[in-house]
């Protein structure tokens, strides 16, 4: 898709799932809302098609299209009672007023809000509020709800909570939800599966599992989790492991982008999986400067003699306070992995 010069979204050949909770995670400007107009049809594609069940939508205008969206910033009609709100799109399809207040009762249950069908908006919350745009989105029933960051106005807790709402919804309904977010635990927590923009580019398409165990680019890697990323290069292969050459020592990793002897790359360990050294192979001594206790975790960042940062996560069982200024941590070749080079996330 081109606006002037400028591509917002590249030849992109993606498959959505029927009845799959699909994300589009990515950086501010990625182009997620535009991928999410072309599906809706309020832009045209440039080149490619797109196709909905099977079906080709070119030349079908948005409200003809098995699509329903919702918005960055949502809007309900504040003088309306909220079942007129989920009502809205069926007076337009002739729906008689008996039959449309049925309905909107019907969807107002599926989302929770049964007692609330008199209410003006401005009485509920926002979580609430946010509840209700998804009924009157499903009141038109669409085979697909297409959200756009709808949780981005809520305080940190009501979308915590509303993140479990939706999951549940979506169940419920059994429709395809293609939800957008530059969020990466909202994407994690409730997808069935997730696409990583970077620049107009899908990098990866996985499960959230997959996404974070087996990230295939150092931009997904960074964007999605914490990281720490070392220079390397590959010294020596050996089956789908290598030995990584690196400033800090040689260590066993997986290679799963089967990178060539002498190849240079990226050697990647999350920061959760450097634990104590005993027992490891893959050692690195460094020097304490940072700390911060979260509770059920400590985070620290420890500093080798060459110079290199590295983040790391430890499990708060009760000895954390134990942390010595200079320690040594440990990782098994099957949490660390070469990638090839490539660029990093500047913005989580
Ligand atoms: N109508 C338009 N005309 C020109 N450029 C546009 C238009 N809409 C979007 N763009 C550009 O296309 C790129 C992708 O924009 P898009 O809105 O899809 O990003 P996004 O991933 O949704 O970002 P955000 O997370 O900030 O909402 C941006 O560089 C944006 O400036
Ligand atoms: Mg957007």
């Amino acid at each position: 898709m081109r606006f002037d010069r400028l591509v917002a979204v590249e030849p992109t050949d993606l498959d959505i799932r029927a009845g799959e909770f699909f994300s589009l995670l990515g950086p501010s400007g990625c182009g997620k809302t535009t991928l999410l107009r072309l599906i809706s049809g309020f832009l045209k594609p440039t080149t490619g098609r797109i196709l909905i069940g099977g079906r080709d939508m070119a030349g079908i205008p948005p409200s003809r299209r098995p699509t329903a969206l919702i918005f960055q910033n949502l809007a309900l009609f504040p003088l309306m009672s909220v079942w007129e709100n989920v009502a809205f799109g069926l007076e337009a399809r002739g729906v008689a007023k008996a039959e449309r207040r049925r309905r909107a009762e019907a969807l107002l249950e599926l989302v929770a809000l049964a007692g609330s069908a008199d209410k003006k908006p401005a009485e509920l919350s926002g979580g609430q509020r946010q509840r209700v745009a998804i009924a009157r989105a499903l009141a038109v029933e669409p085979s697909v709800l297409l959200l756009d960051e709808p949780l981005s106005a809520l305080d940190l807790k009501l979308r915590q909570h509303m993140r479990h709402e939706l999951r549940a919804i979506q169940r419920r309904v059994g429709i395809t939800f293609v939800y957008i977010t530059h969020d990466q635990g909202e994407a994690l927590t409730m997808s069935d599966r997730v696409a990583v923009m970077r620049r107009g580019r899908i990098e990866q398409v996985d499960t959230p599992e997959r996404l974070y165990e087996e990230p295939a680019t150092a931009f997904v890697a960074t964007f999605v989790g914490g990281s720490n990323l070392v220079p390397a290069r590959v010294r020596r292969k050996a089956g789908t492991e290598c030995l990584a050459e690196t400033p800090l020592g040689n260590f066993r990793a997986r290679n799963p982008q089967d990178l060539a002897e002498g190849a240079e790359g990226l050697l990647f360990v999350r920061p959760e999986r450097l634990r104590p050294a005993a027992g490891h192979d893959n050692r690195i001594r460094g020097r304490v400067v940072e700390r911060a206790f979260e509770g059920p975790f400590l985070l620290f960042t420890i500093e080798t003699s060459q110079g290199q940062r590295l983040q790391v996560q430890w499990l708060n069982e009760g000895d954390v306070h134990a942390l010595a200024a200079e320690v040594e941590v440990g990782f098994s070749a099957g949490d660390a992995r070469i990638l090839p080079p490539g660029p990093l996330a500047d913005e989580r």
